[in-house]
């Protein structure tokens, strides 16, 4: 089914399939960005009672995270497919599938709503924001978390720089991703009503061989076969790609982490 045209597909049909791979890549992501994410969110502040919605939760870190901010309220975690999710072991999590483009959640549900690496990927995201902030209680906030290609479009190195864009380029034209909505992002909290809107970007220094070097790695490999039918890189590109990424000696800059926030 598709989700944002004919021409588009939906998050994980072919591109980002739950695979093996898939699960790895989720699970790094987690390792690498749940430290930027948990203090933000505890900067933003989680009561103990907080009711709290993690959005396109993978592997569930955050939402484990928030059950332990909010012992005396409740987390639901949402998914198109809860298999990374049924593995978290914390019974007071409440997991649901659940389209935040296409299902409901009664008005004034939450007090925090969370969701990194999902709107991007949306072509209906500026109206899965405008629903979020209908199913926020009042004083809640929202806070969306994106990468933005800024730092890749400078990359010195011709074969990074290139291997990244294109990349970019294919999700873009399959899902309908948008690499450069983060850029705007804390406005468009700013025109569906948020107030108190803040935002913080993070641009981390990516060094071959590292967590944040394989992640990108991964997250590249996943989509080789598109990448090289496609025409968009060659064989010979990826695998120099692949070695600067391995290379303890390759030091550049990570796509940037866009972290955005509005209240009700
Ligand atoms: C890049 S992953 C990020 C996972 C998790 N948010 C994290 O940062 O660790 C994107 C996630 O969003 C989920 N997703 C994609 N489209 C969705 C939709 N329409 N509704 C709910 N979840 C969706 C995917 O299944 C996937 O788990």
């Amino acid at each position: 089914m598709s989700s944002g045209g004919p021409e588009m597909e939906k998050y994980g049909e072919t591109l980002f399939a739950l695979d093996q791979d898939e699960e790895i890549r989720l699970r790094l992501l987690a390792e690498v960005f749940d430290p930027l994410c948990t203090r933000t969110l505890d900067a933003l502040g989680v009561a103990r009672d907080a009711r709290c919605l993690e959005v396109g939760a993978g592997s569930g870190s955050v939402a484990q995270w928030l059950c332990g901010q909010a012992p005396d309220g409740e987390v639901i975690a949402t998914d198109l497919d809860l298999r990374l999710l049924e593995r978290v072991a914390e019974p007071r999590l409440r997991r649901l599938v659940h389209d935040v483009t296409t299902d409901p959640f009664p008005d004034g549900s939450f007090d925090v709503i969370h969701a990194r690496l999902v709107l991007s990927h949306l072509p209906q995201r500026d109206d899965v924001m405008r629903r979020m902030m209908r199913w926020l209680r009042p004083g809640g906030f929202v806070l969306i978390e994106s990468f933005c290609w800024f730092p890749i479009d400078s990359a010195p190195h011709p074969t990074y720089r290139k291997v990244m864009q294109r990349w970019s380029s294919l999700i873009c034209g399959t899902l309908g991703t948008d690499s450069w909505w983060a850029r705007s992002q804390p406005g468009s909290f700013l025109d569906y009503g948020y107030r108190d809107v803040g935002a913080n970007t993070v641009t981390q220094n990516l060094r071959g061989g590292t967590q944040l070097a394989d992640f990108w790695r991964l997250t590249v490999d996943m989509s080789r076969e598109q990448l090289i039918a496609g025409g968009f890189v060659t064989p010979y590109e990826l695998d120099e790609f692949y070695g600067l990424l391995r290379d303890d000696g390759f030091w550049d800059l990570a796509p940037a982490l866009v972290q955005s926030w509005g209240h009700k």
